[in-house]
């Protein structure tokens, strides 16, 4: 009888650092000082060092993480915003939180934004900024966006939520745009032990209007210096937990690396398309596959004690809260989102569980 694998374990990796991290718990709890203290402080300093980016500021998950980079990138209600409609809705979310309209771009085969499509849509309306979502752990084509917008004085925000430590010629996730936005959620490469999230940046302007905009827009206490703050702040408790883990970062990514090659390698069933790109600039923070009868695949899976999910089934557009969108048209994001499956990835997973997924594939 084999056992069921999980698509993630956070117990496992929590428990190689027990210790540690209840240490540093103990310590906040001993502290007094819950929000906005030192491990909030070193840790934005440790994480931009580690991206590479001049500044980082603590909030309080990824999706405000966003918001408040429209905001400091004076994104105003009605104004437009171009995303991509296959990333679980966090940058809709975001763009509509402020008022603002999300302009809709396809993706190519990468999953990543097409930049063919950007290019199209930047010439058209007034795009005022870009979300590029790093989707799956791969960072998307960033240079070419940036080289895009640059000149005409659009700012460009990373969606790095699943990009933790990806890096291409030598430049981290996060650190090619105006600014990175990034999700501390549990499940992430990096992952809190509860919400969590932060902007990195290069911009010391930039910078200071995040820090007051995630507390009320004070420049100072109890004076509100600029409109559209919030209260987002990443607390004490998390920010100590962090710490603990970004050390570990590199090591956790290239075994989640190692892991996605091997799928790719030992993967060998025609009806199942593997992702094939793990170098540098590919974190593995899921790992999807794309096949024709997902149905009939994911059932076969279940039968073989493999879990699996999709990330993610109604693209933003479709969403029934907003709409339902039928006249907006993305073909490639539409047949791509019918196609996907996510299969268990991450660096914990132990040998013969690895084969049994590898098993269940081959064996559909
Ligand atoms: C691509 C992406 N962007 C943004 C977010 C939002 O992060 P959070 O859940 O911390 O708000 C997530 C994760 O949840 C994500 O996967």
């Amino acid at each position: 009888m084999t056992s069921r694998v999980p698509l993630n374990d956070l117990v496992r990796q929590n428990r190689q650092l027990h210790e540690e991290l209840a240490a540093a718990a103990r310590r906040v709890v001993e502290r007094g000082w819950y929000v906005l203290g030192s491990e909030c402080s070193e840790f934005e300093r440790e994480f931009a060092r580690y991206c590479g980016s001049g500044d980082c500021i603590g909030v309080a998950n990824g999706t405000d993480a966003i918001e408040l980079a429209l905001r400091a990138a004076d994104v105003a209600p009605g104004d437009l915003v171009a995303t991509v409609a296959n990333a679980g809705f966090y940058s809709s979310a975001a763009i509509h939180a402020i008022g603002a309209v999300p302009v809709y771009i396809d993706v190519d085969e990468t999953h990543g934004i097409s930049v063919a499509s950007l290019r199209q849509a930047l010439a058209g309306r007034g795009v005022r900024a870009v979300v590029v979502t790093h989707l799956y752990g791969r960072i998307a084509d960033i240079e070419e966006i940036v080289a895009l917008c640059e000149p005409l004085g659009i700012p460009v925000l990373e969606d790095c939520a699943q990009a933790h430590g990806a890096s291409r010629g030598g430049r981290k996730a996060g650190s090619f745009g105006t600014a990175g936005c990034f999700s501390f959620y549990p499940t992430k490469n990096l992952g809190a032990l509860g919400d969590g999230g932060a902007i990195t940046t290069d911009d010391a302007t930039f910078a200071a209007r995040l820090r007051e905009l995630r507390q009320y827009g004070w420049d100072g206490k109890y004076r509100v210096a600029r409109s559209g703050g919030r209260n987002s702040r990443l607390d004490e408790m998390q920010a100590a937990m962090l710490r603990i883990k970004l050390p570990h970062l590199d090591r956790w990514n290239e075994e989640r690396r190692g892991l996605a090659r091997r799928y790719a390698r030992e993967m060998q069933n025609p009806r199942v398309r593997c992702p094939n790109d793990f170098g540098s600039d590919n974190v593995a923070h899921l790992f999807v596959v794309c096949c024709e009868d997902r149905d009939g695949f994911r059932k076969h899976l279940e039968s073989r004690g493999v879990s699996s999910d999709i990330h993610y089934p109604i693209p933003d557009h479709r969403q029934p809260g907003y709409g339902g969108g039928a006249e907006v048209s993305l073909p490639e994001t539409e047949r791509l989102s019918a196609q996907i499956v996510t299969i268990p990835c991450f660096a914990e997973l132990a040998e013969d569980e690895i084969r049994q997924v590898i098993q269940a594939v081959n064996s559909w």
